[in-house]
């Protein structure tokens, strides 16, 4: 008697077992070939600005201010994202002897051009933490002495051109309206409940909250092993592009980082100074872009989607190389903090496009306006 209740008991267990797996299973074949109708080509191949986009940004300045107010630190204003350097290295990009017509636009037309550079290595928060801690990793580069009309007005006697990247392909949110949104319920302290606006399920955010989640990765062996990516896209000259920084170690000699204390705050300015100053030994990596193919799901408007390299694949326009130097100086730091990089210091053939680098245009000028008068009071 029992062992038929026991028997009957564990093929009823079973069956509903079978059940609850062919419904997941189920669910998350409609889940994907929902996402897959809804993220199809053909996309626009201009820029598309919604209503009501320049007021959302005046509001996100307001809340960016608020967060440098929030976090600084000491009698220094420090940048609203990516406050702590690893460090500020001299660098030179150089176009490839025989890179193919299509791909010389902008700073890459001449092949075989060598531009001289800053390079900014830093943590994403915007608090300068222990590099241990879960971040993104940014990069941003400056190369100097670019010819030709800048895309900002005031800075037409700069002659320079910025890309501006952190080691995550894709962003946490879509579009500014979705920034504004997240980033208020971010300086209020609410996390991950940023990703859930309201009880309408609708209105959750559960993919961007993964992007998010993904983006906060732990620390790579140095900033000169991981991978850059501007994330959002870019004039090509007539083109669309994104573009990214990958380490290119068989450009350079042969080099293992010794191991480094990663319970040290600042390891990741050790493992960069440990290869450039202690060891002498240079640094390379390719700038590559990904040319938009419109027929393709490759949106210019929405951040949040990764292009796909089966889509378009990413094409070598320039080699990087950080030579041998010292950089870590208390003067060179305090030149380093006092920079500011910004994908709209640049030219025409290179401008930033889609709604999250309209909204770069005027956040990054206002925090570092801001940052820079604050310090200048000191
Ligand atoms: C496409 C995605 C983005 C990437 C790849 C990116 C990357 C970076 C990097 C690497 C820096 C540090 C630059 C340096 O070394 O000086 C930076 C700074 C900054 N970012 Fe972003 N960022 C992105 C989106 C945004 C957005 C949407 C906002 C806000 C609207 C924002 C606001 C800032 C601000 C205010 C700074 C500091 C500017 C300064 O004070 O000089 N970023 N970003």
């Amino acid at each position: 008697m029992l062992i038929t209740l026991w028997l009957r008991l564990g093929a009823f267990l079973g069956k509903t077992l079978l059940w609850l797996v062919g419904i997941g299973l189920l669910g998350w074949a409609l889940a994907t070939a929902w996402f897959a109708w809804q993220h199809r080509g053909p996309v626009p191949d201009k820029e598309q600005i919604p209503p009501g986009e320049s007021a959302m940004t005046q509001d996100i300045i307001q809340t960016a201010i608020r967060i440098v107010d929030q976090h600084r630190e000491g009698t220094r204003y420090l940048r609203d994202a990516h406050a702590k350097a690893h460090g500020c290295v001299m660098a030179e990009v150089q176009v490839p002897d025989n890179l193919p017509a299509p791909l010389r636009q902008g700073v890459f037309a001449e092949p075989g051009k060598v531009w001289q550079a800053t390079m900014r290595l830093s943590n994403g928060n915007a608090y300068p933490q222990f590099d241990s801690l879960r971040d993104a990793r940014g990069m941003a580069i400056k190369l100097l002495n670019v010819p030709g009309k800048q895309l900002l007005a005031e800075r037409q006697s700069q002659g320079e051109q910025d890309f501006v990247m952190f080691n995550h392909p894709n962003f946490f949110v879509s579009d500014v309206a979705e920034y504004r949104q997240n980033v208020a319920a971010q300086a209020d302290g609410k996390k991950a409940m940023a990703f859930f606006p309201s009880l309408d399920p609708r209105s959750w955010q559960i993919r961007h909250l993964f992007i998010a989640l993904a983006t906060l990765s732990p620390p790579p062996a140095s900033p000169t092993q991981t991978t850059y990516f501007s994330v959002s896209p870019y004039k090509f000259g007539e083109a669309n592009a994104k573009f990214r920084v990958a380490p290119d170690p068989d450009s350079c000699p042969n080099y293992t980082l010794p191991p480094q204390n990663q319970d040290l705050p600042n390891f990741l300015r050790s493992a960069l100074n440990q290869q450039l100053s202690t060891d002498r030994v240079p640094a390379c990596f390719v700038l590559q872009v990904q040319r938009q193919d419109p027929s393709r799901y490759m949106p210019i408007e929405d951040t949040s989607i990764e292009w796909q390299e089966s889509d378009a694949p990413f094409e070598t326009v320039a080699r990087i190389k950080v030579p041998a130097q010292d950089f870590d100086t208390p003067k060179q730091n305090l030149a380093c903090d006092n920079l500011s990089f910004n994908p709209w210091f640049g030219i025409e053939a290179h401008r930033p496009i889609g709604g999250i680098n309209r909204l770069r245009k005027a956040v990054y000028e206002a925090v570092s306006d801001y940052r820079h008068s604050r310090n200048a009071e000191q």
